[in-house]
């Protein structure tokens, strides 16, 4: 889809330009580049945008019964103003939704409408959404157009760029999927106002990742800015949401099928997707980011990598988010057991993301299972 902005540039310290509050994130991934558009108000024009990308008078919306009936209208409207035809789906809400079991009438109801390889696939929801309807993108036909329009900070941040897709299975988080690039992103900071708290923490989680692995003016940014970003300041929002978006666009150009560095933005993750599983999602993504990074930095410097001044900066960052920092009613056992699952164990080694300073992390194969079981007692109570 062609710019239709200009593209602002970064400045040194890896933060994007503002033109009121606009901004264009070009991801310049395997050949074909994408822009994120990332502007206040940006839904109700959603229409118009997409008509100078694309070739189909037709486009497949999949949401949930949550964010459908808050922004379901306003997408509907400004697409059918723009002269397209949506073909509404919509999932019941939550992770124990996401499965392939839930796509099924999904697929039946595109199929029924008979879609076309040009038909593009819009997610209008937050990163589950998301998740889900880039797997749909990459199946139906092998391939339609994906365009998400995020609703929540996680998804905007971290879900809607990249290209992983996919849905959960029994054994474990996101382990049936596909990468499958979007071909635009739109983000409308102005819907995250009415976002519960909660769920801004959520998406304030994995925005201290970006900048804990790649950033320490960010995250120095990010430390002065929090309370404005806490109060719904539009500005602020679209600013944080821009910077982010900017740091993961970054890495998935160099490393789109995650080979390496990509593996930097599972910080936090693989203590965090056993908590979820094992918590049986009761603890939400975010939450549980948050206690793995806990986790890992307390593991960091149990192995002499990181100070414990810069552990206790992030501990403080992420409690001011509104996220939790320890204190899980879970089975520390049955969390060491549950990181045996995940996508992040190669050749039988459990891979760590660990920082050894703000800023900056590092991949570790080789810590023994006594100490990362002592990294997981910390946040259970
Ligand atoms: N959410 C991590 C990634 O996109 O690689």
């Amino acid at each position: 889809m062609p710019a239709t902005r200009s593209v602002p540039e970064p400045s040194p310290t890896g933060r994007v330009g503002y033109d009121g509050g606009v901004a264009i994130v070009t991801v310049n991934v395997l050949g074909s580049p994408y822009d994120v558009h990332v502007e206040p108000g940006i839904l109700a024009s959603a229409g118009a945008i997409l008509l100078a990308g694309s070739s189909s008078t037709r486009v497949a919306v999949l949401t949930d019964q949550i964010v459908g009936p808050l922004h379901g209208p306003a997408l509907a409207a400004s697409l059918r103003a723009a002269g397209f035809e949506p073909i509404l789906a919509t999932l019941p809400p939550g992770e124990a939704n996401k499965s392939l079991t839930a796509l099924l009438p999904v697929y039946d109801a595109f199929l029924s409408a008979k879609i076309e390889r040009s038909t593009p696939v819009l997610a209008l929801g937050g990163g589950i959404v998301c998740d889900m309807a880039g797997f749909v993108a990459a199946t139906l036909l092998r391939g339609v157009p994906f365009i998400p329009i995020p609703t929540t900070l996680l998804a905007m941040v971290d879900a809607s760029v990249g290209g992983k897709t996919g849905v959960n299975h029994g054994v474990g988080k996101n382990l049936i999927g596909a990468f499958h690039q979007p071909t635009a992103v739109l983000a409308d900071p102005a819907v995250l106002r009415t976002l519960p708290p909660a769920e801004l923490s959520g998406g304030l989680a994995e925005c201290i990742k970006h900048d804990l692995i790649r950033d320490a003016d960010g995250f120095a940014n990010l430390e002065r800015t929090l309370p404005e970003i806490l109060a719904g300041d539009v500005g602020a929002l679209a600013e944080l949401v821009a910077h982010n978006v900017r740091i993961k666009a970054a890495v998935v150009a160099a490393d789109p099928f995650e080979h390496g560095e990509r593996a930097h933005l599972n910080f936090g993750h693989t203590f965090g997707h056993a908590v979820e599983r094992v918590s049986d999602y009761a603890v939400g993504h975010g939450p549980a980011v948050a206690v793995g990074m806990v986790a890992a930095a307390a593991l960091a410097v149990d192995l002499g990598m990181l100070d414990g001044g810069s552990r206790d900066r992030l501990v403080t960052l992420i409690g001011r988010a509104g996220l939790p920092t320890g204190g899980l009613s879970l089975d520390a056992d049955a969390v060491v057991r549950a990181m045996g699952y995940d996508k992040k164990v190669s050749d039988g080694r459990l891979r760590l993301v660990l920082p050894d300073r703000i800023g900056h992390v590092v991949v570790r194969d080789d810590v023994p299972a006594a100490r990362v079981a002592a990294a997981v007692r910390r946040i259970t109570a």
